[in-house]
């Protein structure tokens, strides 16, 4: 927790301090340095959840590293269009050739995950893989390889570290589970 913040009420109970996260963190950046080593690795972040997981990852990183953005609409299962997504901001660099790591903040039903895999390695990589901050592998619905992960988490709604509830919460230094039930 940084010290400059107070919990938000909403908050029902800490799942990971912001050093837990960071210490893990550090931990899977090494996995990906030794995998990496002697390659150049494109880290790609999905705007806006995975931002500040992947400059923590990246500056843990300790091979040389590229960084692009790209950013998604999707629809949620109230929607009529469950699971459907589309890229809003596409990357500003070609992946052709290149080895590249998805970055993303959270994997849950496995739907914005799978088309972003699929998207990307149409477009001719080297190699592809994805490293997710958080994983709730319970609420899966269809099936994506999760290459790197930092924490499993259980089928709550948490925020902090990127992820947000209604655009809020980002900047929390922990990763906490949302008093208020799921309404995503
Ligand atoms: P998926 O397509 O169901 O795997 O959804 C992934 C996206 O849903 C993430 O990138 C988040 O933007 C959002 N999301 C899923 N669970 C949570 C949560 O617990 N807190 C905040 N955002 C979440
Ligand atoms: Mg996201």
């Amino acid at each position: 927790m940084n010290d400059n913040q107070t919990l938000p009420a909403e908050i029902e109970r800490v799942l990971y301090t912001e050093e837990q996260v960071e210490q893990r963190i550090r931990e899977v950046a090494a996995e990906i340095s030794e995998k990496y080593r002697g390659r150049d690795l494109k880290l790609i972040g999905v705007l806006k959840g995975s931002v500040f997981f992947l400059t923590v990852l990246a500056r843990a990183i300790s091979i040389p590293v590229k960084i692009d953005f790209l950013s998604i609409s999707s629809f949620s299962a109230k929607t009529t269009a469950p699971g459907l997504v589309r890229i809003a901001k596409d990357l500003d660099e070609s992946i052709e050739g290149e080895d590249v790591l998805l970055v993303e903040d959270i994997v849950d039903t496995g739907f914005t995950a799978r088309y972003l895999l699929q998207t990307l390695a149409a477009r001719g990589p080297n190699s592809l893989a994805l490293c997710t901050l958080l994983d709730r592998t319970s609420r899966r619905i269809v099936q994506v390889p999760v290459e790197f992960r930092c924490f499993e988490i259980p089928d709550r709604f948490v925020i902090g570290f990127g992820l947000d509830y209604l655009q809020l919460h980002r900047n929390l230094g922990c990763v906490a589970v949302m008093k208020l039930e799921r309404n995503a």
